[in-house]
């Protein structure tokens, strides 16, 4: 089984689909590491973010096991993710490795802009997860601040308003709900409440004759 959960920024997705792959018991790829990981070579290295020949390098050295989410998940790294994320060819670059995770025969639970639409367009269950852009910038802000960032909430729904905006209007893979996606929008849900909610969308499609 393929779990595909996409949505945009701090919707929740990523709480939903490690939840969903724990209680699972199979893999779980947060893809947006990938892209922010992409992006912290880029400046460790030097490189302007939209140097394409070098990001795309970037994507493909990139190693599924090596990512170290307390440099990756920071306001910034963020933001330059959703930079290079915009170029095709990084994109196009990231497919096989996304699609190799996702076919191990246990089943995974995969979670982005574009998993529905483009990756795994066969999945057995697509789930698109949004939430209110001030609720989201809430949760943002209480996430970073516990991460020992310092923040204000007005700059954080700037951010997430931006964010909405570039990857929803980029050329390649934009963030859209597929088509045949469920949207779950937990605007008014806590964790235990969306994960109670994606867990019966799941068993839905589980049970579906195929
Ligand atoms: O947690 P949050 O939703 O803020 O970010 P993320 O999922 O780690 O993604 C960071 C950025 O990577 C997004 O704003 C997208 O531009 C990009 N991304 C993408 O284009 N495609 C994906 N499958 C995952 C992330």
């Amino acid at each position: 089984m393929i779990v595909a959960i996409d949505g945009p920024a701090a919707s929740g997705k990523g709480t939903i689909a490690r939840r969903l792959a724990a209680h699972l018991g199979v893999a779980h790829l947060d893809t947006g590491l990938l892209y922010r990981a992409t992006a912290r070579a880029m400046i460790e290295l030097g490189h302007r973010l939209d140097d394409i020949e070098h990001a795309v390098s970037a994507a493909r050295g990139l190693a599924l096991t090596d990512f170290d989410e307390a440099l990756l998940r920071g306001r910034e790294m963020g933001e330059a993710a959703s930079v290079v994320a915009a170029i095709p060819a990084v994109r196009e670059a990231l497919i096989e490795t996304q699609r190799r995770f996702a076919r191990r025969q246990e089943g995974a639970v995969l979670d982005g802009r574009d998993i529905g639409t483009v990756i795994c367009p066969d999945a057995t269950v697509k789930i698109f997860v949004t939430a209110a852009p001030e609720t989201r910038a809430q949760r943002r802000a209480l996430e970073l601040a516990g991460r020992g960032e310092r923040v204000d909430y007005a700059s954080v729904l700037e951010d997430i308003r931006k964010r909405d905006e570039r990857d929803s209007g980029r050329a390649s893979a934009p963030l859209k709900k597929a088509a045949d996606a469920v949207e779950l929008d937990t605007t008014q849900m806590d964790v235990e409440a969306a994960f109670a909610a994606a867990l019966a969308l799941v068993r839905a499609a589980a049970a579906k004759p195929v």
